[in-house]
């Protein structure tokens, strides 16, 4: 297994692995990869959607998302898609997935299943790295607080994607979410302090009004989106992304309009958060 930067503060890309028989120590090491450097790429991949689920069985196990639509014969397998007559795309924000759940999932396996020509990168950013970013007095205000997440203003028949051309594909829109995290969270794995909190899915720190909050949440988003912390997937037939949700953020380029891209998904189970 050869292992290189994505980018200088996240990411790897690694070579020499075939995700389809991977097992034993070398998966071991590519679990490392991920839950530190927060995204893997590996390019050239041939797996099929048996082999795509074999693979997050082996990992530790697959959470099947409320939202997206499943794959007709495998419904481990969701479908984040854009057909080239739509405008909206899914992830098309900064955010990390399933934070609105008590126990969010680990991660996600992504295969690129269609793509545009160009364009369509997905961007990550690593969220221990935008918290030793952060000055001491930030650090310290936000040392023991904690934060509401809900997908339900994204997800709901009033929500986000249903003012949009994606409302229509959407599943468990009656669906209703709510979990509490701290605002720094050690990652289960590594123990690296790790920001999570993220523009999607928080709506306000525990004990304050979503208007008390916003001033400190807008203050961590910035030191966040720093550029200097940011890397991209560059998407290519047979690219495959693994990432880990509370190692990083995501967001999913919108810049291929007139143009069909699709994804398939399969979300790893996590574990619970603490400070
Ligand atoms: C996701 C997501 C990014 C992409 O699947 O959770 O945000 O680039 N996808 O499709
Ligand atoms: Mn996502």
């Amino acid at each position: 297994m050869q292992v290189e930067k994505l980018a200088p503060h996240v990411g790897v890309e690694v070579t020499g692995i075939d995700l389809a028989s991977i097992a034993g120590a070398d998966l071991e090491a590519l679990k490392d990869l991920v839950f530190g450097a927060g995204v893997a790429v590996l390019r050239d991949q041939t797996l099929t959607p048996e082999d795509h689920i074999a693979l997050a069985e082996r990992w530790g196990g697959i959470d099947i998302n409320n939202y997206f639509p499943l794959q007709d014969e495998y419904p481990e397998i969701a479908i984040v898609g854009k057909r080239a007559d739509q405008e909206t795309n899914i992830g098309g924000g900064w955010h990390t997935d399933h934070s609105y759940d008590q126990v969010p999932a680990m991660g996600s396996i992504l295969v690129a299943r269609t793509l545009p020509p160009s364009g369509g990168d997905t961007m990550f950013i690593h969220m221990g790295e935008a918290y030793d970013s952060l000055d001491d007095e930030t650090k310290a205000e936000i040392e023991d607080l904690a934060a509401f997440h809900t997908a339900d203003h994204i997800y709901s028949p009033e929500g986000v994607y249903a003012q949009t051309d994606q409302g229509s594909e959407l599943r468990g829109q009656a669906l209703k979410t709510g979990a509490t995290h701290p605002v720094v969270i050690r990652h289960p794995r590594t123990g690296r302090r790790l920001l999570y909190v993220n523009p999607a899915f928080t709506i306000n720190i525990v004990g304050r009004t979503r208007e008390e909050s916003l001033p400190l949440l807008q203050k961590l988003y910035a030191a966040a989106m720093n550029p200097d912390l940011q890397g991209r997937v560059q998407w290519r037939d047979g690219t495959v992304a693994i990432w880990d949700n509370r190692t990083t953020w995501h967001f999913a380029c919108n810049d291929y309009q007139g143009y069909a891209r699709e994804m398939h998904r399969i979300t790893l189970s996590g574990e619970a958060l603490a400070a």
